[in-house]
Formats: structure tokens, C-alpha cells, sequence
């Protein structure tokens, strides 16, 4: 499997009329090359791989990493510029969106015969439709935070912390065999539920309130991503509505994924359903990513989307609305595409679960 994307890096380098690739980003690296540690870089010509890292992880890198020869640096520039020169590559295609302008100009500078490119625009696209392996994982990540969910809302009381309730939570993912978490949860009560991105706090729940909880976990390197919102007691009629409103568009969005769909179109479904509710200036943000190696990758689906849904792509559908000194909604599930349509893989019934 990871010769196939090797090759597939391979093309992109073709494309590019480079004469070798760098591979900085720790995500695109494991993906390539199948190294798990937290330092390496790759450089792949259209022949040859190498793959560089320091002390602490040569050994695993001797055992993780294939396609590439393993090369231990003291310092990881001086390293990278011998190669280089020893190469004789004049036109090297890199990502420039992951690395700093300081990396940048200082390989310039030690190396001026070389013109660097951006890969960005070719590579984007190479983890984006997921493989059989990475499918079965994908859902195994996912069940395991659905379930340790499902078991922390059946503990949900009045008087527990924000930051109580994500504890819970993560404790009961590591029991699952999670790894870790694949983002700080979001725990928002009550008016702090307007807040989308409201990380855990020390605030208390109340009765009565709405609780919106967006989780994840990580599992053999790949993440989940899901969101339910409850409710501590019995919603009055406002939270209900509100509540509707965003389950009706995130079901209208999970029945129109078909491969071919813009992720435009796709966005459209849910934000024309809210604005037509009323509540349409309480919905800024896209309706979805991409999910896999990294919490946020690529597709995105808003406004400004400029991709197609294609058969195997895993991704969010998560709306919300947040209304400021109110509260707030989100539902999101985390869905794969197959031939006609999408099946979610996040598990939580999204009924509205009432406490
Ligand atoms: N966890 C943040 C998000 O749902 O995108
Ligand atoms: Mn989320
Ligand atoms: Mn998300």
C-alpha cells in the first residue's frame, strides 16, 4: 500500500518537472513512508528515497519506514544541503505550506543553484480518498469515541464541570484503546454553547441547559471527529426549534452526498435550510472537512469550495447555530462516500438526547 503512494508522490513530482520532492509535513510523511516519530524529513527523486531524521528515532525509523534509505543527522539543514548538492538536482519541488519562511530562505541561501517550487496544489489531493486499510481504521476510531460518549452523557449531572465531563471522556476513549484525543474537546453549556469553538471550562451545568460536546480520537494515527448537543432536563420550546432546525439540515445534507456533488452544493443544503428558518447569520462557518491522518484535512465543504465528492472520501457534516447570549447548536458526524450516497461512521444517534 505505501509503495502505491509513493508512486503516487512520484507523479505529482512529475507534473511538476522537479527533480526531487521534500517532504516536510509529519502527516504526508507518516502517510508516504509510514514513519510515526515527531522529526524526519523525505526527499524522494523519481528513483530513490531518502528519508533523514536525528538519534532519538533512527531505530524506528530503521523498522517504520520504507521506500526511503534512513539517514541520521546531527544537524537536519547541514544534512538536507549535502544531499541536495550531492544530487545535483537543479529544480526541487517542496510544501511550502508546512514549513517556516526562516527554513525557506535559509535553504536558498546555502543552496542557489536550486530553484524551489510549492508542491501544494499537486499534493493536496493525495490523502484525500481513503484506502481499504485506512476506511477500517476510520471507523474503528470513530466507534470507540461514540461509544466512550454514549457511556459520559449517561454520567451527565447538574454541578459538574465542563472540564469534569471532558475528562470523563477522554478517560473512558483510553479505555476503548484510544491513544489519545484528536483535539481539546469542546464542552459548552448553556450561553457558552454560542460559542463554536468553546473549549472545556470550569463552568458548572446547569439544569435545563443545552451541553454541546464535539470529540475525537485518535487510533493507530487516524482521528474522529463527531458532536452531539443534549440537554440537561426538558428543552423548552426555543432550544427545540433551534435544535430541529439544525438536525433537518444536517439530515439534508447527509441524503444529497452522491460522488460528482460539489462540496459547494453540498454546503448549500444545510445553509439554505437554516436561512430559510431565520437563522441564517448564526451559521458562519463550513459546514465540513476532510478527516484522517489529521483532525482538519482536505476537502473542505463551504461557500468557497472548489471540490468534488468522490467515492471513497471520508468527511464532516456538521452545522450549527449560535445564537450570543443564548446558546447554541452543532450536530456533526464524521461520513464516508460509497457509489450513490454516504453511510456516517460516528455512531451517536443525533436524535435530540434529552438528560
Ligand atoms: N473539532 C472541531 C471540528 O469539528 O471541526
Ligand atoms: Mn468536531
Ligand atoms: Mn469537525
Amino acid at each position: 500500500m505505501i509503495g502505491n503512494r509513493i508512486l503516487a508522490a512520484r507523479e505529482c513530482l512529475k507534473r511538476l518537472d522537479a527533480d526531487l520532492l521534500l517532504v516536510l509535513n509529519l502527516s504526508n510523511i507518516r502517510y508516504l513512508a509510514g514513519f510515526t516519530g515527531s522529526e524526519g524529513l523525505l526527499l524522494l527523486s523519481p528513483e530513490d528515497g531518502w528519508f533523514l531524521t536525528d538519534s532519538r528515532y533512527t531505530s524506528q525509523a530503521g523498522a517504520e519506514v520504507t521506500g526511503a534509505k534512513v539517514i541520521e543527522f546531527s544537524n537536519r539543514m547541514d544534512t538536507l544541503v549535502e544531499l541536495l548538492q550531492q544530487s545535483g538536482a537543479t529544480r526541487v519541488a517542496f510544501e511550502a505550506g508546512s514549513t517556516t519562511v526562516a527554513f525557506y530562505q535559509e535553504l536558498c541561501a546555502r543552496t542557489p543553484e536550486i530553484e524551489y517550487l510549492s508542491a501544494d496544489t499537486e499534493m493536496v489531493g493525495l490523502r484525500t480518498v481513503k484506502d481499504a486499510g485506512e476506511l477500517e481504521i476510520l471507523e474503528r476510531v470513530a466507534a470507540i469515541a461514540s461509544e466512550a460518549l454514549l457511556e459520559t452523557v449517561a454520567r451527565l449531572k447538574p454541578g459538574m464541570t465542563e472540564s469534569e465531563v471532558a475528562w470523563m471522556l477522554e478517560v473512558a476513549m483510553r479505555e476503548r484503546g484510544a491513544e489519545g484525543k484528536s483535539f481539546d474537546f469542546i464542552v459548552a453549556s448553556g450561553e457558552r454553547g454560542a460559542l463554536p469553538h468553546g473549549r472545556a471550562s470550569e463552568k458548572k451545568l446547569v439544569a435545563g441547559e443545552l451541553v454541546t460536546i464535539d470529540y475525537g480520537a485518535i487510533y493507530r494515527g487516524y482521528c474522529s471527529d463527531e458532536t452531539v448537543t443534549v440537554c440537561l432536563g426538558q428543552p423548552d420550546a426555543k432550544q427545540r426549534e433551534v435544535y430541529e432546525t439544525v438536525l433537518s439540515a444536517q439530515r439534508a445534507a447527509l441524503d444529497a452526498v452522491h460522488p460528482g456533488m460539489s462540496f459547494r452544493d453540498l454546503d448549500a443544503k444545510a445553509r439554505d435550510y437554516i436561512g430559510a428558518k431565520g437563522f441564517g447569520e448564526y451559521f458562519g462557518h463550513g459546514l465540513g472537512h476532510g478527516v484522517g491522518i489529521d483532525i482538519h484535512e482536505h476537502p473542505t465543504a463551504s461557500p468557497r469550495s472548489k471540490h468534488v465528492i468522490q467515492e471513497g472520501m471520508v468527511f464532516t457534516i456538521e452545522p450549527g447555530i449560535y445564537i450570543p447570549g443564548w446558546g447554541g447548536v452543532r450536530i456533526e458526524d464524521t461520513v464516508v462516500v460509497g457509489q450513490n450516497g454516504c453511510r456516517p461512521i460516528t455512531r451517536v444517534p443525533k436524535e435530540l438526547m434529552i438528560l
